[in-house]
């Protein structure tokens, strides 16, 4: 990956829109490696590198903003309207610029519900929640703009900062068990330099518009508590059904134990190439552990 500061046009400038927990960790790693990279939030932050984009109240960055951009990352979901909150502002503003590529940040959520089997690309996506069909929406409305566009579909994000030790240590955290039922996740590192390998053998590579980006192993979210609650020497607490635990849960937080399904990463990581970091939550989990200590 060393060779990414050289692989790219030195004149390289990435505008992020979504300077969450994705989008945050894509621009710090692209600038370590020499490259410009700006990013949005809703509000204004004491930062050079960031600037305000809210869909919500017409803040609109100036032209300078997009001045001499050649990539751009959109890591924002949906809007309440269920527009795509940079397509429906700045559609026309993208498509006069010179733009060699365009990331989106979709959800697996769009396959739908498979009963635990794995789901590929090449399944036709079959949304079940209503979140899920609008963002299947929000994907038609990028790849029909005519823009370079690319479409990373992501299970559940985990990384320093946000996995289910900060769950145990929020007191967060539900530990309930539904037979049968297993998620798949992906480290935010693994994004992140899943798209760096693709950027940095684009001309070598054949393209692939809708690319998923999870790890070898979907499993059971109990079991990646127990192996948290291990790491940490704790006893972790009795498993709730999902049936008994299901009343007390938010209508979002159940909707998420209504599909069951495997992502397959076989198109990145066979086809393409690309070798990840953490290949499965326990590797994943232990540089969480690792970094939470190191603070
Ligand atoms: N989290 C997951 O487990 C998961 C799983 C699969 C897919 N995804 C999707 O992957 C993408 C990145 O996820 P993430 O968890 O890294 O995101 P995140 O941390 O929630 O960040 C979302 C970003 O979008 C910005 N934003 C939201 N609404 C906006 C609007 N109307 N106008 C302008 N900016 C807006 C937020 O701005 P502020 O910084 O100002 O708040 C924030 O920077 C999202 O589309 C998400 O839905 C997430």
């Amino acid at each position: 990956m060393k060779d990414f500061a050289n692989s790219l046009k030195s004149n390289t400038k990435f505008l992020i829109f979504g300077c969450g927990f994705s989008g945050n960790f894509f621009a710090k790693t692209v600038r370590k490696f020499g490259y410009k990279a700006l990013t949005s939030s809703r509000s204004e932050k004491q930062d050079q590198h960031s600037f305000v984009f809210n869909s919500t109240n017409g803040k609109v960055p100036n032209d300078e903003i997009f001045d001499g951009t050649t990539h751009v990352l959109s890591c924002i979901p949906p809007g309440e309207n269920g527009k795509d909150p940079v397509l429906e502002i700045l559609k026309s503003k993208l498509k006069s610029l010179s733009l060699e590529w365009i990331g989106y940040l979709s959800t697996t959520g769009v396959y739908g519900n498979t009963n635990g089997d794995w789901v590929s690309e090449i399944d036709k996506p079959n949304p079940f929640q209503k979140r899920s069909h609008i963002r299947l929406n929000c994907e038609t409305e990028w790849i029909e703009s005519g823009l370079p566009v690319q479409i990373f579909r992501l299970p559940g994000i985990y990384g320093p900062g946000r996995s289910t030790f900060d769950a145990i240590r929020n007191q967060k955290i539900r530990v309930i068990s539904k037979k049968n039922q297993v998620f798949s996740r992906i480290h935010v590192a693994d994004i992140t330099n899943a798209i760096i390998h693709l950027l940095r053998n684009k001309d070598s590579l054949k393209f692939h518009q809708i690319i998923n980006i999870a790890d070898d192993k979907p499993c059971s979210q109990l079991e990646v508590i127990q192996y948290c609650y291990d790491l940490l020497g704790l006893k972790m607490p009795k498993p709730i059904l999902f049936d008994e635990a299901k009343k007390e849960l938010s209508p979002i937080a159940q909707s998420f134990w209504t599909e069951n399904r495997r992502v397959s990463n076989k198109l990145l990581c066979e086809t393409l190439g690309y070798q990840l970091i953490y290949k499965d939550y326990k590797i994943g989990l232990k540089n969480c552990f690792l970094d939470s200590h190191k603070k």
